[in-house]
């Protein structure tokens, strides 16, 4: 018995990082799982690695998730891969860093669509396939980056995007209530993920930096954080929603 027995999860951004994990921990808990992600062979590289695993998931890649005709598609595919959708779980995202005032005016758009759109278009044309099935959760994945800002490295566009993402999920909470639909958000602190390891690359005091906000003086596994995304997306947590949940070793108790 898995907690998210006969679910079906959308989970944007499979194709690595945490998105990747979470396909795994939520088809481990029994969901069927639809994945998409820009890169397609990296996508079905998951499909593969959670069919050997005893899971069910389809991919759909390449999808560009900031593209409002790609996100409609999408959500219609995704909704009759299994004839139906009950949790969404927007981990899909792209970012750019950079210092004031340099961080270009493309920079900034990149990430707020990249951040921001993302979750909101997934969530637009996913809603009418929740409502349809009497209700569902939407998990949004933001950032610690959301409740506080960070000096390294500069991060303008992203803490404004998370924090955007923090307050989106509460008025999805608030328009979905009547329909059964719960918006919850997860808060990460610093993850080790392909993306946290591109863009600090061999830089030790950038990585120092980040970890030692942290309490526990490290970065997190990416199954840290699913864990909880599978809990919240589970009816255990039935009386959850509009909340953010910070897993960030600490980081911004301080
Ligand atoms: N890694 C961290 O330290 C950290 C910390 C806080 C929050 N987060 C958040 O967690 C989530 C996952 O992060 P991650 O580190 O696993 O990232 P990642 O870059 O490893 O994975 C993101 C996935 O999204 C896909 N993607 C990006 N843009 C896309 C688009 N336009 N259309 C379709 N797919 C697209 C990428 O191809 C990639 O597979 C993100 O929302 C990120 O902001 C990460």
């Amino acid at each position: 018995m898995g907690i998210l027995d006969g679910k079906v999860t959308l989970i944007t951004g499979t194709g690595g990082g945490m998105g990747r994990v979470a396909a795994l921990v939520f088809a481990r808990e029994g969901s069927k799982i639809v994945g998409c992600d820009i890169q397609a062979e990296a996508n079905e590289e998951t499909v593969g690695m959670v069919r050997r695993a005893g899971g069910d998931m389809t991919g759909i890649a390449p999808v560009d998730l900031t593209d409002a005709e790609q996100v409609h598609r999408l959500a219609d595919e995704a909704a009759a891969a299994y004839g139906g959708l009950d949790v969404v779980y927007n981990n899909a995202a792209l970012v750019r860093f950079g210092a004031m005032p340099d961080f270009s005016v493309e920079d900034w758009n990149v990430t707020v669509a990249g951040e921001l759109d993302i979750p909101f278009l997934v969530s637009k044309y996913t809603w009418p396939h929740l409502v349809r099935r009497g209700g569902g959760v939407i998990i949004n994945i933001a950032s610690q980056a959301g409740l506080i800002a960070g000096a390294t490295p500069p991060m303008v566009a992203h803490t404004a995007a998370n924090a955007g993402v923090i307050g989106m999920t509460r008025q999805l909470a608030v328009e979905g209530a009547p329909h059964h639909i719960r918006a919850v958000a997860i808060s990460p602190g610093p993850v080790l993920t392909p993306a946290s390891d591109r863009d600090l690359g061999d830089n030790r005091a950038a990585r120092d930096a980040v970890v030692s906000k942290t309490l526990l003086k490290r970065f997190a596994r990416p199954e840290e954080i699913v864990e909880l995304g599978a809990f919240l997306a589970s009816d255990r947590a039935s009386f959850i929603t509009g909340a953010n949940y910070p897993v960030d070793g600490g980081a911004s108790a301080w």
